[in-house]
């Protein structure tokens, strides 16, 4: 099969390493893909929000399969281009995509589903989300209902907080369009993790669980991030909770989207927080999650290419997934700076010596290839993986391999997987 892979973060560079090791993938291209990509697929130029470019080169290239790695261009209605070509596609529509692309919705879906999730409002007039906050009190949460690459939420201490929140998304606009609308909920306080399923618009087949360190650096300070490092597996979502999260979460909302007149295909990502064993749902994405894809597909133990296809084409029924005991890890390698203003164009180098350590595959993120040389051209660049008998081994190789590359510019933090390993002394 011809596969098309739509994105160039670690995310994708996972996925198009998955799928090279699949007899069912004959020719590989990633759009624009990274200098890593480049080891496994064919990286082509054309970006992943210019929804024409893409159908046009999986015309004229014959692709059979096209799978969305980010967000936008599903939210721009990317499948739906290609279905309209006839081009399958692993991804959900753009109708489908609000779940990720409007929080408003998503929350709306909630209530009407009784899924899980915090209390609630949804405002477009300022006056009434600053009367909401005043009668729940702090701490509240206040999130700009569209796409704001992950800084859209707020998590208020005080009223005077939140307020100062809203006059920045609603009137001073701060994350444009999306802070048109903005949802007021309740503080959850619990723990976090990150729970996948593919979905064909039908059946959900659950994927396993991992866990996220969003906050930039060490003890989870900081100002958040798309994520510094994660682990599989999760030790807080247990195979039961699993199963009621299965049930009381991702299936309702895969039957709630068919019954809306947009049934889900693709990737379900819920973001749960879990208290005393009870999950919440704090959101959801159309996607993978980046980095929690990298531990996904390094324990993955199954041909990604028929599970992906399955669910393009509604036959997940017919999957059963395969994933190594061990347990995984990846440390993001971030550019000096990151989340906020960072250089680009450093060396990074030794990236072989750590590639070769047993158990370790480095995923690029935001690099390019000049010359011989491999560049930083991103905020987070490396996702150094590795596999291990536990999460406490995952993580010494995981951080043996950082220590090998030589990388000046570039910082990582040193406690991912705390949580995990803190449970099992
Ligand atoms: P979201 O993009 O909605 O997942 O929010 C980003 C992060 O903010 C989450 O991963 C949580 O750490 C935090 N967060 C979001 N909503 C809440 C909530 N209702 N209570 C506590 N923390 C939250
Ligand atoms: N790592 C969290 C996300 O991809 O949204």
């Amino acid at each position: 099969m011809n596969i098309l892979v739509v994105g160039g973060g670690g995310r994708e560079h996972a996925l198009c390493w998955a799928l090279a090791k699949s007899p069912n993938c004959s020719k590989l291209y990633c759009a624009p893909g990274n200098a890593g990509i480049a080891e496994v697929a064919e990286c082509v130029e054309v970006s992943v929000e210019d929804v024409e470019g893409l159908v046009s080169f999986a015309k004229d290239n014959a692709i059979e399969l096209v799978i969305v790695g980010p967000e936008a261009p599903l939210v721009l209605g990317l499948v739906d281009a290609l279905t309209a070509e006839g081009i399958k596609a692993f991804g959900p529509s753009a109708a489908a995509a609000e779940l990720e692309g409007s929080k408003a919705f998503m929350k709306d879906l909630f209530a009407k589903y009784n899924i899980p999730t915090a209390a609630y409002g949804n405002f477009t007039d300022y006056d009434e989300a600053v009367a909401y906050v005043e009668q729940q009190g702090a701490p509240i949460v206040i999130k700009a209902s569209g796409l704001a690459a992950g800084k859209g939420v707020i998590l208020a201490q005080t009223e005077a907080e939140a307020v100062a929140a809203l006059d920045q998304m609603m009137n001073q606009k701060s994350f444009g369009e999306a802070g048109d609308e903005v949802v007021v909920e309740e503080f959850l306080d619990g723990e976090e993790a990150s729970f996948f399923a593919l979905v064909d618009g039908e059946t959900a087949l659950p994927l396993i669980s991992a866990q996220d360190h969003k906050a930039a650096y060490d003890g989870d300070k900081g100002p958040n991030t798309g994520g510094m490092g994660a682990y599989s597996p999760a030790p807080v979502v247990t195979t039961e909770l699993a199963q009621e999260i299965m049930e009381t979460i991702i299936q309702p909302t895969i039957d709630g989207m068919a019954a809306e007149g947009c049934p889900y295909k693709g990737v379900l990502f819920a973001g749960l927080m879990i208290k005393d064993g009870k999950p919440k749902t704090l959101e959801f994405n159309v996607r993978f999650g980046d980095p929690e894809c990298q531990v996904l597909m390094a324990r993955l133990d199954s041909d990604l290419v028929e599970a992906l296809d399955a669910a393009a084409t509604g036959r997940l029924n017919e999957i059963e997934l395969a994933w190594r005991d061990e347990a995984a890890m990846v440390v993001v390698m971030a550019a000096a700076g990151y989340p906020g203003a960072y250089d680009k164009g450093s060396e990074i180098k030794n990236l072989e010596q750590a590639n070769a350590i047993d158990g370790v595959t480095v995923f690029h993120a935001g690099t390019t290839a000049e010359d011989s040389k491999i560049l930083a051209s991103g905020g987070r660049v490396l996702g150094v993986t590795a596999l291990g008998s536990d999460v406490a081994e995952a993580q010494s190789k995981a951080y043996q391999a950082v220590d090998a590359i030589d990388w000046k510019e570039g910082f990582c933090r040193r406690d991912i997987g705390w949580r995990a390993i803190a449970r099992n002394k």
